[in-house]
């Protein structure tokens, strides 16, 4: 179905709350739109001149919706996740990195002829500036690549100045095609960088994925030969990763938009973000529980520990999915692809175990735990030879189109405004200051 033919979500209102303030008798009636309620017109409750109004307190913003968004559609309980509508199974079955970035960016399925002019201009700006390379290679040797990442897609923004006109259509095309082409450029040589070798340029015969996996692991041959299996693996990988609606990252992209900063600026927020061990970091741990349990024989030892609360199954759990999350079916498939060529994972077997374990024990099944999309993406990034500290940057190479259509879609709202929470203030008030000659005589 086209987009025009079908319905669109309708905004639901008609709908009221009334709240009955108990400190003063009063009543308001709250409009309901679409299950939510205006954060402003709670501030009505109450308010005098000396009261500011009724404030909501949100640390997390576990129950808050900041935004009206088209991007990304997820239902958790029922283990649902689609880009602009589309299931992402059938997209990580029938469609390419490129081609939902597309859709992402756009809102819609290229036709052939914009196809081509998309990957086109994505292949032909891979490339960036020496100077950023050199920046690049000023780094440590030990230098964590996604502390690289972060500096040198923030630098990106002193390359291109006229980014700062984000009101401006074209210019905003131009730089979302620039971020996207060149993010696999940096995140691989933040790799090389770690491990001594040279940086090796982009590669513009070979396909987004393929490029990138020459750049990775291209040595002396004088043309890189991908083992397509590998290559659409990794495709399938960047696909899952590629938006997940409100997330602690894409918030940091918003929030830093707000100040209608350049979208550079703006997306290495994004990537700090996810730098954290909360966000990106969950495949890292799992590996690492994988390897101390070593065994299969050690396995329910391991699941009883995790009952009595001395540990967490990593890679279960999550906050949105109550179910199957739907991107680790999708992952646990390509496993078998990617194993196929790199020989099978020695881990993979403890993982199926656990996962078969838990998913018949009453202590996962009563709390709805279930593996989610770190519990084999690990095994897979392993296989491939990437070392754990990669494993956030190929998602947030994954991600870079996510992050630019949430902004895109937060630059043309025009209900949006800086961003700048309420705080509940707990300290002191109208203290009287000492000179410090004074307090230290
Ligand atoms: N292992 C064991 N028990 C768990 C796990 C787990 N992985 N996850 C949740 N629980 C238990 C909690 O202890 C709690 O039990 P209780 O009711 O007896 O106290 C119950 O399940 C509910 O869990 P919450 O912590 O309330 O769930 P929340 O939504 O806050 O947390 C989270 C979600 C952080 C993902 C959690 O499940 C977790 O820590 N999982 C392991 C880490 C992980 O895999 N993170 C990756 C998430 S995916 C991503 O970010 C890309």
């Amino acid at each position: 179905m086209t987009r025009s033919a079908r319905h669109r979500r309708p905004i639901v209102t008609d709908q009221t709350l009334t709240v009955r303030d108990n400190r003063t008798g009063d009543e308001y009636e709250l409009e309901i739109t679409d299950g939510t309620v205006r954060a402003s017109d709670l501030g009505k409750i109450g308010k005098t001149e000396d009261d500011p109004g009724i404030a909501v307190y949100d640390p997390g913003f576990t129950n808050t919706a900041s935004t009206r968004s088209a991007v990304t559609f997820i239902d958790g309980e029922k283990g649902i996740l689609e880009y602009r509508g589309y299931p992402i199974e059938q997209l990580a079955e029938s469609s390419t990195f490129l081609e939902v970035a597309y859709l992402l960016i756009h809102g819609e399925l290229p036709t052939k002829e914009q196809h081509d002019q998309w990957v086109h201009d994505i292949t032909f700006h891979t490339f960036v500036h020496e100077n950023l390379k050199s920046l690049m290679q000023g780094f440590r040797y030990d230098a964590h690549p996604m502390g690289m990442l972060l500096s040198s897609v923030g630098a990106l923004s002193t390359f291109y100045p006229e980014a700062r006109a984000i009101h401006d259509p074209d210019v905003r095309r131009e730089q979302i095609v620039r971020m996207i082409a060149k993010m696999p450029t940096l995140g691989a040589w933040s790799f090389r960088h770690a491990q001594g070798k040279p940086y090796v340029y982009p590669d513009n015969e070979l396909s987004y994925t393929e490029n990138f996996l020459s750049m990775l692991f291209k040595m002396s041959e004088p043309k890189y030969d991908p083992d397509p299996r590998l290559a659409k693996a990794l495709d399938v990988l960047l696909i899952l990763h590629a938006d997940h609606e409100q997330n602690c990252s894409t918030n940091a992209v918003r929030s830093v938009g707000s100040s209608q900063v350049d979208p550079y600026s703006a997306v290495s927020a994004g990537i700090a973000a996810l730098y954290g061990p909360l966000h990106g970091g969950a495949n890292e741990a799992v590996l690492r529980m994988l390897k101390r349990i070593g065994t299969k024989d050690k396995i329910p030892e391991f699941i009883e520990g995790v009952k009595n609360g001395d540990e967490k199954l990593m890679g279960f759990g999550h906050r949105v999915y109550k179910n199957y999350d739907p991107r680790a079916k999708i992952i646990k498939k390509a496993c078998d692809d990617v194993f196929e060529v790199t020989g099978v994972n020695p881990l993979l077997e403890i993982a199926q175990e656990l996962e078969k374990i838990a998913l018949e024990d009453e202590y996962f099944v009563s709390r709805k735990l279930y593996p989610n999309v770190d519990f084999y993406s690990g095994l897979i990034y392993e296989a491939l030879q990437f070392p754990p500290e990669m494993f956030t940057v190929l998602f947030a190479i994954g991600r870079t189109p996510g992050w630019l259509a949430q902004w895109l879609e937060l630059v043309d709202d025009k209900e949006q405004k800086i961003a700048r929470p309420k705080q509940v203030y707990t300290g002191d008030r109208t203290l009287e200051f000492v000179p410090a000659e004074q307090r230290w005589a």
